[in-house]
């Protein structure tokens, strides 16, 4: 369990009245929650660029699936990224569209370089890596302590 420990911030009063008017939009009830989980945005985006961090998150890609060659590019990569890709959803949006949502775990260069790799194939028209996590960042807070009662297979 991680202990919680209280600091003082100074800022200006304009500032803090933005950031007030944020926090409330957002629906935040304190602004200890906002800033705890802004904390843990920036740094998660900064593990993100590491090399070396393991991340999880989902690439969400639509593409016309009457592009010559895309399904089975995009089978053909999903193979090669096997590691990174732990599951695929696809649904068949309208006559031309599909969309297809992968949550992808992995380190952080390898999963953007797949990423890229999807967005970047002809026939593809939009496509957004969302970075959900850091493992070793979401996997030890307090308060999201959670009991499984199954056994997780762990790829350290
Ligand atoms: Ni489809």
């Amino acid at each position: 369990m991680d202990e919680v420990q209280r600091f003082g911030i100074s800022m200006p009063k304009k500032l803090l009245e933005a950031f007030d008017g944020l926090i409330a939009q957002q629906g935040y009830d304190n602004r200890s929650e906002a800033i705890r989980d802004m904390v843990r945005d920036c740094l998660l985006q900064r593990q993100w660029e590491l090399p070396d961090g393991e991340v999880v998150g989902t690439l969400t890609i639509v593409y016309d699936h009457h592009t010559r060659g895309i399904e089975a590019r995009l089978v053909d990569i999903q193979h090669d990224y096997g590691g990174q890709i732990r599951c695929t959803t696809h649904v068949h949006l309208d006559y031309d569209n599909c969309i297809e949502v992968m949550v992808v775990q992995g380190q952080g260069d390898e999963v953007r370089r797949l990423a890229d790799t999807i967005i970047s194939l002809r026939g593809v028209k939009h496509g957004q890596l969302t970075c959900t996590g850091v493992v070793a960042l979401i996997g030890q807070q307090s308060e999201h302590t959670h009991h499984h009662d199954h056994d997780h297979t762990h790829h350290d």
